[in-house]
């Protein structure tokens, strides 16, 4: 089996960052809640080494989390990040003070002796840059501790128990503001536990495939097929894992992007041989939605919709055991909140949900244990095209949530389709797509006059968005030069009847969304 590390998860912001540094370096691992992790689920899950994560908590206030003891029971290395590194010391018999020297961001810390965790980075007397969010500091070590660095607002800025193969750090290795960082974390799981860094997509593809064969026998799978990376990269592992007892169904909502639905159809029915039900439901959706001009109730329709439509198709196929979904890792991990309560609904999400309650289908979810990228990866391992796999996101509604505030029609979405493709055109030729997250046109619901040739033009405004985002969560307007914005401006309005003016926004989320509704 492959080597597993396990990361206790104690809230912090950026414990995701560990788990893709971890990956990154070829180890398997996963991110549990820390009230998750027992004696019982640690000796389940077998971890060659756990990383406890930074939080949000003061070790020094009563009632914060704590590691399981098992934690440092089990014979297996350890490495505490910031509260990881708090609360392990206060565990093992060290002591933690809230410090009247609070460090956030960019510091620096001397390397006091040699360690494990250096090797090859750091040595002895070098001064080093880290990345520190702390306003506790431990201040006595637990017995078997040795410092082997210091800064100035933590003088056990990182610590080491080399018997026990115990580590601790204040600062923050996974980010990219501690320039060494994955080099710091590497040397943990490969130098300090031994893992061998052998879980590559080309392995996960294998494990994968013996697992969906393992779960669904000779049942049969139902695979809803949008055209976006997530669910072309199930079609086609499940597909490599059990041929023709899958179905995938792709339903044209006539809210797709120009060649869209083209290129599912042909990549998945004609390339890879996939059992593609492909139902063009344009019209019902343009039906539904006529005269409907609020952003929420677009979404509902079309999610209701589709779940409509799909279900009639998966009956006429015969129905199936399985539905197959795209759900990837951060969707599942349970995150640790301190706030509690619900969060506010900004926009309600489509997809497929309840579908396999009403339908009485098990769920297939071969991604979820990916991260985006991973995700990425996996489709390039399947031989899934470059453009398909790098594609930028498009939401569920499509096309009808970037025509705001108005009543769609095939002409509206025609003319957006096409400024959006002459968008999406130039900056391919500019070589800027893969530094964008998400770019896109977005029909505006004002009509401005224009002078065109001689005559008089009163046509519509198009809004060009482009951000640069990791998650989706937040993002910044994407910075072209000028230069660059004006040419496609100029193409727009030569190439695409019916705009006649193009603006850029420049919003970031937040305050604004990505999309406009
Ligand atoms: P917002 O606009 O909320 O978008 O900043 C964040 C990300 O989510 C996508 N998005 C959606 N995806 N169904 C989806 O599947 C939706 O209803 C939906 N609304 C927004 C959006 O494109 C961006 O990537």
């Amino acid at each position: 089996m492959t080597d597993r590390v396990l990361i206790v998860d104690f809230g912090s912001q950026v414990t995701q960052l560990i788990a893709r540094r971890v990956r990154e370096s070829g180890v398997y691992c996963e991110i549990h809640p820390f009230n998750r992790v027992t004696g019982a689920s640690l000796r389940d899950f077998a971890p060659r080494a756990v990383i406890l994560s930074g939080g949000p908590a003061s070790v020094v206030d009563i009632g914060t989390p704590r590691a399981a003891d098992e934690v440092f029971a089990l014979g297996v290395p350890v490495l505490g990040i910031c509260y990881g590194q708090q609360t392990m010391c206060a565990q093992l018999g060290g002591t933690v003070e809230p410090g009247d020297h609070r460090e956030f961001g960019r510091a620096w810390v001397e390397v006091a002796d040699e360690c494990a965790l250096f090797h090859g980075v750091w040595s002895k007397g070098g001064r080093e840059q880290v990345w520190m969010s702390h306003g506790d500091r431990v201040t006595a070590l637990p017995p078997g501790f040795r410092v082997v660095a210091t800064s100035e607002g933590a003088p056990f800025a990182a610590i080491a128990d080399d018997a026990r193969r115990f580590y601790g750090v204040q600062f923050h290795p996974e980010v990219v503001h501690t320039p060494h960082g994955a080099q710091l974390l590497r040397n943990f799981t490969h130098g300090v536990a031994g893992c061998s860094g052998d879980w590559t997509m080309a392995a996960f593809r294998a494990q994968e495939i013996a697992k969906v064969r393992a779960q669904v026998g000779g049942g049969r799978v139902i695979c809803g097929l949008s055209g976006g990376v997530d669910s072309s990269v199930v079609a086609a592992l499940l597909h490599e894992a059990i041929g023709d007892q899958l179905t995938c169904v792709f339903v044209d909502t006539g809210l797709m992007r120009l060649g869209e639905a083209d290129q599912v159809v042909s990549v998945f029915r004609d390339r890879f041989n996939i059992n593609l039900v492909h139902r063009d439901a344009s019209e019902l959706f343009l039906a539904k939605l006529e005269g409907v001009t609020d952003p929420e109730r677009k979404r509902k329709i079309i999610g209701a919709t589709f779940i409509d439509v799909f279900e009639e198709e998966a009956r006429k196929v015969g129905g199936a055991d399985f539905l197959a979904q795209g759900t990837l890792y951060p969707d599942v991990i349970e995150s640790v909140s301190f706030i509690g309560g619900p969060s506010v609904t900004i926009k309600s999400h489509h997809n497929v949900g309840g579908l396999p309650e009403r339908m009485n289908m098990k769920l297939v979810e071969p991604l979820r244990e990916l991260f985006k990228d991973e995700v990425r990866a996996l489709g390039r391992e399947l031989g899934l095209p470059d453009d398909m796999v790098g594609r930028h996101p498009f939401p569920g509604p499509g096309l009808a949530i970037r025509i705001p505030g108005q009543e769609i029609t095939r002409d509206k979405l025609e003319i957006l389709r096409k400024a959006d493709a002459v968008y999406l055109e130039e900056i391919r030729a500019a070589g800027l797509y893969d530094a964008i997250w998400q770019a896109f046109a977005v029909l505006l619901p004002v009509r401005t006059v224009g002078v065109m040739g001689d005559s008089r033009s009163y046509d519509y405004a198009c809004a060009l968005r482009a951000v640069t985002s990791t998650d989706g969560m937040t993002a910044d307007f994407y910075p072209f030069d000028m230069a660059f914005l004006g040419r496609v401006a100029n193409r727009i309005i030569n190439e695409v009847k019916g705009i006649n003016r193009v603006t850029f926004d420049v919003t970031s989320k937040p305050p604004g969304t990505i999309e406009w509704e």
